[in-house]
């Protein structure tokens, strides 16, 4: 089965006392996940060891970084880049969330590259795609959130792109509390996978997960994970109570 992924991101949010108990709290409820399934806590650079100790011992529990630079090294005062998360045994990355698209002005082309400089070391990148209110009214987010997928990602060979974790997430969706419906969820899900499949082939797109994100919560995850094209959540403001993320993995296929 298709890997099943409950992605926590925390954003700019907690204190370091906060983040420890709340991880605390998590694993207290001490969710088994099958070998198919995964939880992945995208928690703020300062926070990735503690986090990573407290995952150590659980089977499938991961750390992610939230971003990273797409230059290898040098001089950029206050960046991240993908080696250094490597030598820290960080295994994953969110690239190209909305937030960082608006405000840190990340295109298409420099996304491309921070996905090359997180293959390069080891780390698998949590590529974010989704269209603004704008383009969902006009009708167009298909080909918008294609456009995102071939300018960020069609350059990789299929064995690499294979291993990609993709996170859909409307923009108009995400901290609004408005939510995709199941059925816009599925479709533009299963889109996604046709071009991945146009692209590299049936076999590859049918290996790479795709999260909806976007006020996915403990109330709706189950009936959103449910659809044949949706393998769990990248969640937001809901990955910040413990009682809710609980719910949100137990949602998992
Ligand atoms: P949200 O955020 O769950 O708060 O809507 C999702 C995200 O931005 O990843």
């Amino acid at each position: 089965m298709r890997k099943q992924i409950a992605a926590a991101n925390w954003k700019m949010n907690c204190t370091f006392q906060e983040g420890e108990k709340l991880m605390d709290n998590i694993l207290e409820a001490n969710i088994s996940l099958s070998d198919h399934q995964l939880a992945i806590f995208a928690v703020p650079f300062p926070y990735l060891l503690m986090t990573r100790s407290a995952v150590e011992l659980e089977k499938n529990y991961f750390v992610a970084a939230q971003n990273c630079h797409h230059q290898k090294s040098g001089a950029y005062t206050g960046e991240i880049s993908a080696g250094m998360l490597h030598s820290m045994n960080i295994n994953y990355c969110v690239v190209g969330h909305s937030e960082r698209r608006e405000y840190n002005a990340e295109t298409n082309t420099m996304l491309a590259e921070k996905v090359n400089q997180c293959f390069e070391n080891f780390i698998i990148p949590i590529f974010c795609c989704g269209e603004p209110l704008n383009i969902r009214e006009a009708g167009t987010q298909n080909d918008y959130v294609a456009a995102q997928l071939k300018e960020s990602l069609f350059h990789l060979p299929a064995d690499t792109i294979k291993n990609i974790i993709i996170a859909y997430e409307p923009i108009w969706a995400i901290g609004t509390g408005k939510t995709a419906s199941t059925a816009q969820a599925q479709e533009i899900h299963q889109y996604l996978r046709s071009v991945i499949a146009g692209q590299y082939g049936e076999e590859i797109a049918n290996e790479i997960p795709i999260l909806y994100g976007g006020s996915v919560k403990a109330n709706n995850a189950k009936e959103l994970f449910s659809c044949a094209d949706v393998d769990g959540g990248l969640v937001g403001g809901a990955s910040l109570i413990a009682a809710e993320f609980i719910e949100i993995i137990k949602a998992l296929k």
